[in-house]
């Protein structure tokens, strides 16, 4: 899977429509939160990406009996037969530290490997381990690993994240749900999928209020039931697609299953770039009329600009008139696409967390690397536009979270493969 490689021959026009599959970064917490019952949770609109079955394993690893077949998972942890996660499976993803909360407030003890150093920058867990601290869980840091115990339950507590962060929300939401007493979560991320996983706890009995505001009340109970849940569509998906079809040269392209709010932030910037962007319902139309005009775009925490969508809007910018400027507020090593576009003949320059991006320039296709989950996204989205062959290695980062973008942007018109080496 490492030597997976994806090839482009591009300049096609897409046109058509594209479904946007269920969101990567709310299948991650919620599969996890299955470690709070011993009863079934079903899950539909699970995509099949790397990451999510990746997290699947590392619960079957726990004890959980489940399957995964296409878009829906059914999955239950009746008994615990461990409450380790061998190193090799933590690292690679997310998983590791979304299984901590959870599993110490069911089991009272977890050993689960510190989060890989990831490409993108620090991925710091200070304020999750924070938060559980002060529910009464004893925390053991060294070098590879994190080990919790609980011996007495765990504790409601009133706290307050220094900064926002997604899964640290999500980490001390679902051990607030078995914790004794009621826990009040300030200052917490509003990012949708937050308030799926608040959906889903809901479901499985947790009783629940402020969902998508920045105070979050739980009071624990003392189990869960098995729930039944759909989950919301991947924003970051969707926003990936609403880019591609604004790329030059484009006819009309529809996405479906969308949730149009969710992007309100990027779908303002288009427009401010001049792409015609429409929204109704669950669908996305989007067209490109005349010349990209330059913006200044910053990252920011839900409902700001997404750090997500930075890497495919750099890629978007090259083709509009002028200078434009993006400052990542978010993660401190996040602009590595930008050496590769620039090998395509894109003019950007990188100065700590702003890069500049100089337009118009033509791109023309070479052989090409991924970075990261959505550096290769901004790659992809490039080779479609350059002139000739783009061969984006290391595919196996798109692979981690996009459901089959090859066979979605080829409905769209594109001359895209992924070869397997
Ligand atoms: C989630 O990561 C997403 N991943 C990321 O998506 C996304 O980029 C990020 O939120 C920001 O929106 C999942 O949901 C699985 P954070 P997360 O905790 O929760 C600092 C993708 O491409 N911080 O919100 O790990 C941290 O260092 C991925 O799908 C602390 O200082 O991000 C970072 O600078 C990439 N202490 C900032 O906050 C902490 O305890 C935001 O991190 C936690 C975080």
């Amino acid at each position: 899977m490492n030597n997976a490689k994806i090839v482009i021959h591009g300049k096609q026009k897409l046109c058509g429509s594209v479904r946007i599959s269920g969101a990567k970064n709310a299948a991650l917490p919620e599969l996890a939160a299955s470690l709070l019952t011993a009863d079934e949770v079903h899950f539909q609109s699970v995509p099949q990406v790397e990451d999510v079955k990746v997290m699947f394993h590392v619960l079957e690893n726990l004890g959980a009996q489940g399957i995964f077949n296409a878009d829906a998972v059914t999955i239950q942890v009746p008994t615990l037969k461990s409450a380790e996660i061998p190193n090799e499976l933590g690292k690679t993803s997310r998983a590791s530290i979304l299984i901590l909360g959870p599993l110490v407030a069911r089991n009272g003890y977890a050993k689960v490997s510190r989060p890989g150093g990831c490409a993108i920058g620090d991925r710091k867990i200070d304020f999750h381990l924070q938060g559980l601290r002060e529910m009464g869980v004893t925390i053991r840091e060294t070098a590879d690993h994190i080990i919790a115990n609980a011996d007495n339950g765990l504790q409601a507590i009133d706290y307050t994240f220094p900064n926002k962060t997604v899964t640290g929300a999500e980490n001390l939401l679902m051990a607030a749900a078995l914790a004794q007493g009621q826990t009040i979560l300030r200052n917490c991320a509003l990012e949708p999928e937050v308030g799926d996983l608040v959906d889903l706890l809901t479901a499985m009995g947790s009783h629940i209020h402020g969902k998508n505001t920045e105070t979050l009340t739980i009071t624990g109970q003392n189990r869960l039931n098995g729930a039944r849940h759909t989950l919301i569509p991947d924003r970051i998906e969707m926003g990936t697609y609403v880019i591609a079809a604004s790329l030059r040269g484009n006819n009309e392209v529809m996405i479906e299953n969308a949730i149009p709010e969710y992007i309100d932030s990027l779908l303002s910037v288009l427009t401010e770039i001049g792409i015609e962007v429409s929204t109704w319902d669950d669908k996305i139309t989007v067209r490109t009329r005349g010349p990209l005009c330059p913006v200044e775009v910053e990252t920011l925490p839900y409902p700001g600009y997404p750090t997500d969508l930075q890497a495919q809007l750099t890629t978007l910018l090259t083709q509009a008139d002028g200078v434009s400027k993006i400052k990542e507020n978010i993660f401190n090593n996040r602009f590595q696409h930008a050496v590769e576009l620039n090998k395509l003949g894109a003019s950007i320059q990188v100065d700590r967390d702003v890069a500049f991006i100089k337009g118009k320039t033509p791109l023309s296709g070479r052989t090409i690397r991924a970075t990261d989950l959505r550096a290769s996204a901004a790659l992809v989205l490039a080779g479609l536009m350059a002139e000739g062959q783009t061969v984006v290695e290391n595919a196996y980062q798109l692979l981690r979270g996009y459901e089959d973008m090859p066979g979605k942007l080829r409905q769209l018109g594109a001359n895209i493969t992924l070869i397997h080496e």
